[in-house]
């Protein structure tokens, strides 16, 4: 099986090495290939990405994906903003589970003010928000498949003031009537503040691209940081899994790197796949790492990187045997 790898840039080149080593050591079958993509290819080759890269990306089985750096500059466009579009990865699955919260933000991947419709003159910027109704109709189904199997679906949007939120709200609220799911709406701004307070309350919401984007970063607070965060990228035909955060260049290269979140990644890839066996010992061998009080210094500790995914390495190693 076909497995894709783009670092990216930052600290994708710390945390993706020692996860593909995970999935290596698991599953022997897979062929990993490299891609390189992102800033740092930019600056060197004068592209970002390329369109033999994305047909590279369209062979794998599934990718996995470091973190790309997105400078806002006026001739730069984001690589991960592309694949998404490419791929048609429409539905960003990011769950956040701790000890006070076990919950899935399901984000719309594709549209919404991510949609690429923009133009910046010279006394004015303008960002076009579309929102269809294929892409509505899609993600409330994803959503309402996921909270089919747990408990209430919640709605996060901002349908008081924005008419295309009026839009989305409708086709979610149809669809949750549809396959029987109980539903809840909530405006996103009361809703970032809510999670953080009541978070036991939430199980799978559901909202479009630029709110799920906040909402995740927000939501990553209940668990301990952004370094602890997954998540995976699926459209009907491709399936991308890559960390929450970004390519964090404060930290880059300095080995403070956390790289459970995408380790959480790598483990959601094994499961996409059919795997639901290998991705456990994934996150077991995490958490007994952790459990042993080793901890990278985001969340207190004094683990380097490497040291962290060493002492997960070997908690896997010694927990395959009984696989
Ligand atoms: P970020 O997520 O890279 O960093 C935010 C803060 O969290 C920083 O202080 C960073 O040090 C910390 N952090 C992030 N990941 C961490 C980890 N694994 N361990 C410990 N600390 C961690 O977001 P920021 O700073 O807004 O963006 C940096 C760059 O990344 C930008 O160019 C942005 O466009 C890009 N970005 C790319 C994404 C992608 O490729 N999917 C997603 C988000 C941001
Ligand atoms: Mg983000």
């Amino acid at each position: 099986m076909k497995i894709a790898v783009v670092e990216g840039d930052g600290i994708g080149h710390e945390v993706i090495p020692p996860t593909r080593d995970l999935l290596g050591i698991l599953r022997p079958d897979f062929e990993f290939f490299e891609i390189e993509a992102g800033y740092g290819k930019w600056q060197r080759t004068g592209q970002a990405i390329t369109n033999d890269d994305i047909a590279m990306l369209r062979d794998a089985s599934a990718i996995l994906f470091g973190a790309i750096t997105t400078p806002p500059a006026r001739d730069y466009q984001s690589v991960i903003l592309r694949i998404r579009k490419e791929l048609d990865l429409y539905a960003n699955i990011r769950p956040v589970k701790g000890t006070r919260v076990d919950l899935i933000v399901v984000r719309e991947n594709t549209e919404g003010l991510y949609s690429g419709v923009e133009k910046i003159e010279q006394d004015s910027a303008c960002t076009v928000r579309c929102i269809t109704r294929k892409g509505s109709e899609r993600i409330s189904r994803y959503a309402c498949m996921l909270a089919a199997r747990r408990h209430t679906l919640t709605i996060g949007h901002k349908a008081n003031i924005l008419k295309s939120d009026v839009f989305f709200r409708d086709i979610c609220v149809a669809e949750a009537q549809k396959a029987g799911v109980p539903v809840r709406e909530c405006y996103i701004d009361a809703l970032c503040l809510d999670i953080l307070l009541h978070p036991d309350q939430y199980d799978v919401i559901v909202t479009t691209n630029l709110f799920g984007d906040i909402l995740s970063d927000v939501a990553a607070y209940l668990v301990g940081g952004l370094g602890l965060l997954p998540s995976a990228n699926i459209g009907d035909k491709f399936a991308l899994f890559e960390p929450v955060h970004g390519s964090a260049p404060d930290i880059a290269g300095r080995d403070l790197a956390n790289p459970i979140a995408a380790m959480r990644s790598g483990s959601m890839l094994l499961a996409h796949l059919g795997d639901h066996e290998a991705a456990t010992l994934v996150d077991q061998a995490i958490e007994q790492v952790l459990l042993k009080g080793i901890m990278t210094r985001d969340l207190g500790g004094t683990a380097g990187t490497g040291d962290f995914a060493r002492a997960v390495r070997k908690e896997l190693e010694r927990l395959v045997p009984n696989r």
